[in-house]
């Protein structure tokens, strides 16, 4: 078996369409889009691991240098995609020596102390290290249910359709302020703008191309935007049975966000209207005249592991002063073994290695999961998976470790 883990290497730009397509055949898809031949912008194939087998690649792998936003900062982080093993070469520990080689990477590199990740099934990466820490809300209503309240203040701006050239910079522009708030947010450049905003053929279903709105103020300054899809259709009876699917929705006021829900909402034509990718915590519920009508369905999406807990640990704020000792159990990467001073507060935080007793033990599982402020340690505690020593200890940390933004990644990757 490491006789073959130990093939493992980076893939060569020319090597790209038979790594790509034996990715996509592995799970289960034709290759499409406009990166069947040439690596895409984003691609960054020196962090990639390949293990060919005569015309095809038995096993695909990358890593995307991304920097992620965390409770009150942002963070370089590890972005692991292209996670593939060939049926011919399953359950023979390939994926394992993938995991040990990214991470043994990433920690010896020291640049990025989190990786993460969207995962296909939920049983595969916990062995690993990673954790659900991000959920996607799964929104779901009947269009005619769903109004604002009355008193809604939708401001005096206007939404207006636009074509692709003057949505992508007001979008970017707008995207960059309001990412850095949002704990699970990614920055984008120019390539993960093209990715984010590539209209897949694919996904049109025979409808219209994706639709792209901006919110601007009177002045002209752009205070919102959101990219949905209609599809349209009607059902036995010659009733309109079409569904607006919402993108990506993001504004800088209350009022241009109500005002682009107000836009979505009124659309004709439309039975049901779904945003499954938004944050199960999206403002637009505290908005409708019948919040009821708008179903959540939360899913995971990003999984977090912690590379480095001290540098990790360090890198974001806590919204109550927390002193304490955490004995962390890693048994994939044992240079996190073991205990760690955390002095946490809403200014910063430091995080070192100690000898002294600890106030509360958990796997790095655990504390991946609580470390962008989205899942409730003391619920992990109910679970088995903390062990409290200091009395108060859970509460104490579970209060620090949260945050008031919900985390959230409408990034897929
Ligand atoms: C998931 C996948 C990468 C696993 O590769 P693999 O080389 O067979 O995995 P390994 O042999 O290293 O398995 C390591 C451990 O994980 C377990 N495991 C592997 N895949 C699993 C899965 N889908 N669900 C639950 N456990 C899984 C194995 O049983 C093994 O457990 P053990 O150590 O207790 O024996 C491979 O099956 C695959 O490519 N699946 C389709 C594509 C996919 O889902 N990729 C993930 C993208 S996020």
């Amino acid at each position: 078996m490491s006789d073959i883990a130990d093939q493992l290497r980076p893939i060569t730009a020319d090597e790209w369409p038979r790594f790509y397509r034996s990715m996509f055949t592995t799970f289960g898809d034709a290759p499409r889009g406009p990166y069947t031949e040439t690596p895409p912008p984003v691609a960054e194939l020196d962090r990639t691991l390949g293990l060919p087998d005569g015309d095809r690649f038995a096993v695909t792998a990358g890593i995307y240098s991304r920097e992620m936003s965390v409770p009150g900062g942002v963070v370089p982080t590890a972005g692991i995609t292209w996670v593939t093993v060939s049926p011919t070469h399953r359950r023979r520990g390939l994926l394992t020596a993938v995991m040990r080689r990214q991470l043994d990477e990433v920690h010896a590199a020291g640049r990025e102390p989190v990786a993460a990740l969207w995962a296909a099934e939920a049983g595969i990466y916990g062995r690993f290290g990673y954790a659900p820490a991000v959920e996607r809300g799964g929104w779901r209503g009947a269009a005619e249910r769903l109004r604002l309240r009355p008193e809604v203040d939708c401001g005096t701006g206007t939404v207006r359709l636009v074509e692709l050239e003057e949505f992508r910079p007001a979008a970017a522009a707008l995207h960059d302020r309001v990412r850095r708030f949002v704990p699970g947010n990614m920055a984008r450049d120019d390539g993960w703008w093209d990715r984010q905003l590539y209209d897949d053929p694919g996904a049109r279903d025979d409808g219209p191309a994706r639709q792209l709105a901006l919110h601007t103020e009177l002045d002209g300054t752009v205070t919102g935007y959101a990219t949905y899809r209609l599809r349209s259709g009607w059902d036995d009876h010659g009733e309109p049975d079409g569904t607006l699917t919402v993108g990506e929705l993001r504004a800088s006021t209350p009022a241009a966000y109500a005002a682009l829900w107000r836009f979505l909402f009124s659309h004709d034509l439309i039975r049901t209207v779904e945003a499954p990718d938004a944050s199960p915590d999206d403002p637009v519920r505290h908005l409708l005249a019948d919040p009821r009508a708008w179903h959540a369905a939360p899913v995971d999406s990003l999984w977090v592991r912690l590379v480095d807990v001290g540098p990790a640990l360090s890198a974001r704020r806590y919204p109550a002063p927390l002193d304490m000792v955490l004995e962390v159990r890693d048994r994939f990467c044992d240079w996190n073994d073991g205990r760690w001073h955390l002095w946490g507060h809403p200014a910063g935080a430091f995080c070192d290695r100690t000898d002294r007793d600890p106030d509360l033990v958990l796997d790095v599982e655990a504390l991946s999961a609580v470390y962008l402020g989205g899942i409730s340690l003391a619920a992990l505690q109910g679970a088995g998976r903390v062990t409290e020593i200091s009395p108060g200890a859970v509460t104490q940390a579970s209060t620090a470790f949260r945050w008031p933004v919900t985390p959230w990644c409408p990034d897929h990757f």
